[in-house]
């Protein structure tokens, strides 16, 4: 066991646990986030994506030693309102089905405007590709994507 302090979601966090521990299970088992899932723990899916500084990273391969200076943002951390263009743009469209996959699905959806902010169809798709939707949810995805870049200024 080792203690280290993360900044989560713009808060600091103390936690003790094994150096290899994956963020994952550093975010939902001690820190109690559990908006972060685990969907197949082999960084193949995307269930469990956060940011590190902005960039989009699957939680389940890192060890906690490896971000401790680096800003963690989850789900719960996107927008405090819970009003995130992409958020908002969800609701509308009714996306999610059993849900599991969503809040990864968001979080690269959110990395990605920030660096692409009027994506064409064909760019949504091949930058969302690796995010895995068992109930095919996909072009629910992409027209809420494409909504929240219009909403955010972006000319989709
Ligand atoms: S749970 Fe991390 S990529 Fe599937
Ligand atoms: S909504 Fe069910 S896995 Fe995506």
């Amino acid at each position: 066991m080792a203690s280290f302090t993360l900044t989560v979601n713009q808060q600091p966090r103390t936690v003790s646990v094994a150096p290899e521990t994956p963020l994952l299970w550093v975010l939902r088992d001690s820190l109690h986030l559990f908006g972060t899932k685990y969907g197949c723990g082999m960084g193949l899916c995307g269930a469990c994506t956060v940011h590190l500084n902005g960039v989009p990273v699957r939680s389940c391969q890192l060890p906690v030693s490896a971000v401790r200076h680096t800003p963690v943002t989850t789900i719960e951390g996107l927008d405090p309102a819970g009003r995130h263009p992409l958020q908002q743009a969800w609701c509308d469209h009714d996306v999610p089905q059993c849900g599991y996959c969503q809040a990864g699905q968001i979080m690269a959806a959110a990395a990605f405007l920030k660096q692409n902010p009027a994506p064409t169809e064909p760019q949504i798709d091949e930058a969302m590709a690796g995010i895995l939707c068992r109930c095919g949810t996909y072009l629910r995805i992409r027209a809420a994507i494409k909504d929240a870049a219009k909403a955010s200024g972006g000319a989709a």
